[in-house]
């Protein structure tokens, strides 16, 4: 399997992750990983931060002369803000006013309860998003396994708020993979919100420039398919294995994810059988093929050879500039809640997140099913056996 750890505070000297599991032999470029910080970072509605940061990643180990050793992969992220935080997130000595008084939605008081924290600096440096830059560095490198592999991710947002599309048209996936891959992520460019419904994305913008403008948030759907995955992906044969339950854990460890669905999941649950399961209907060589994926390309914990189709839902950010009422920890008076530069919607750059943590839960499943020591070894299996039903 692909395993990640990841260290680091908002506003602390840099960001890290070790990433193991990924197979000798596969070429790594820097600018790959750069390319999808900088999809992160992008999107409407995000907040000033995003202007003095421009992550790029430093490969500390696990890689030479471009290519993987096999060994743990060490990744580095500089936080471009540090020379402003240097005292006040000093591992040595420093001082800083405390944040006393905690956003209902974020993980501020939780932290207080837990670790007994009575400077909510303490906690929000941690439980920020900006530790989603790490995830998505590793996601970044699975990214460029699976590419390797004939497996193709894209993402999107489908509704921010109240407003809503249907994400990617399913007859995008009667295309090649690549060929779909290619066609999205050069489109996605121009669209502020990466939404393919260019008419549902401007009333998008529309409803986030009007919460700025009151000082609200908001928060949104985002899809992610997965094109060209080998069919006998995770399995039902015991539960912590299946994976559906792997991708949902995934994704709803992203901070702000409320809600998981995989395929048609939450609207499947309100139609008939005989209107949500994919007929089997006889395909080339005398195997099967599906006319339809409402179930997301899984069943049975188990991919089918449809492309894997997952949702995540995400709450409006918690950080309101006309702030919620809360209490003031150091003298127990109500007050408003703590406010500082903040995102009024983040759900494109949520949809990248989602994006990286799919990949590597697909690269830890194609490993485990196929063996992951070397590049040239899997990338045969996977040919040669991968993709018989
Ligand atoms: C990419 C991304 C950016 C985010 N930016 C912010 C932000 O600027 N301000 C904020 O309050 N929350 C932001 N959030 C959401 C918080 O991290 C989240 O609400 C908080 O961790 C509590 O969510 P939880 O209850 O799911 O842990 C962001 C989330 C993501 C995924």
């Amino acid at each position: 399997m692909v395993r990640y750890r990841t260290a680091g505070e908002s506003h602390g000297r840099a960001l890290m992750v070790i990433i193991e599991g990924v197979p000798a032999g596969l070429n790594i470029e820097r600018k790959d990983i750069n390319e999808e910080l900088a999809r992160r970072q992008l999107g409407y509605g995000r907040g000033g931060r995003m202007q003095i940061e421009r992550d790029e990643v430093e490969i500390i180990s696990g890689v030479r002369h471009r290519r993987t050793l096999g060994s743990p992969i060490g990744l580095l992220i500089r936080n471009r803000d540090w020379v402003n935080w240097e005292q006040a997130m000093s591992p040595d000595d420093g001082t800083a006013e405390p944040v006393v008084r905690p956003r209902p939605g974020h993980a501020d008081l939780a932290g207080h309860h837990k670790y007994g924290h009575r400077d909510l600096r303490n906690v929000l440096e941690r439980a920020s998003a900006r530790d989603t830059a790490a995830r998505v560095a590793a996601g970044a490198v699975s990214m460029i396994l699976l590419r390797e592999l004939g497996v193709h991710l894209i993402g999107c947002v489908c509704s921010v708020g109240s407003v809503a599309s249907g994400g990617f048209p399913s007859q995008w996936f009667e295309r090649p993979a690549s060929e779909v891959y290619e066609y999205w992520r050069e489109l996605e460019r121009d669209r502020p919100l990466r939404c393919p419904d260019a008419g549902a994305e401007q009333e998008m913008v529309e409803l986030i420039d009007a919460c700025r403008d009151e000082g609200d948030t908001l928060g949104g759907v985002v899809e992610v398919c997965a094109m060209g995955v080998p069919p006998g992906l995770g399995s039902y044969a015991q539960w912590s294995d299946r994976l559906d339950g792997r991708l949902a854990r995934a994704l709803m460890s992203i901070p702000g994810i409320k809600s998981v669905e995989v395929g048609d999941g939450f609207s499947a649950a309100q139609s008939r059988g005989s209107r949500v399961h994919d007929p089997i209907v006889p395909g080339e060589a005398g195997g099967t093929r599906r006319t339809s994926n409402n179930a997301g390309g899984l069943e049975g914990g188990v991919t089918n050879g449809r492309e894997v189709r997952v949702r995540a839902g995400m709450k409006p950010i918690a950080t309101l500039r006309r702030a919620l009422p809360s209490v003031d920890l150091s003298t127990g008076e109500a007050t408003s809640a703590h406010h500082e530069r903040s995102d009024v919607c983040a759900v494109p750059s949520a949809g990248v997140v989602a994006e990286a943590v799919t990949a590597v839960e697909l690269a830890g499943a194609i490993i485990h099913r196929f063996g992951g020591d070397r590049l040239d070894h899997l990338r045969d299996r996977v040919e040669r056996e991968g993709r018989s039903p």
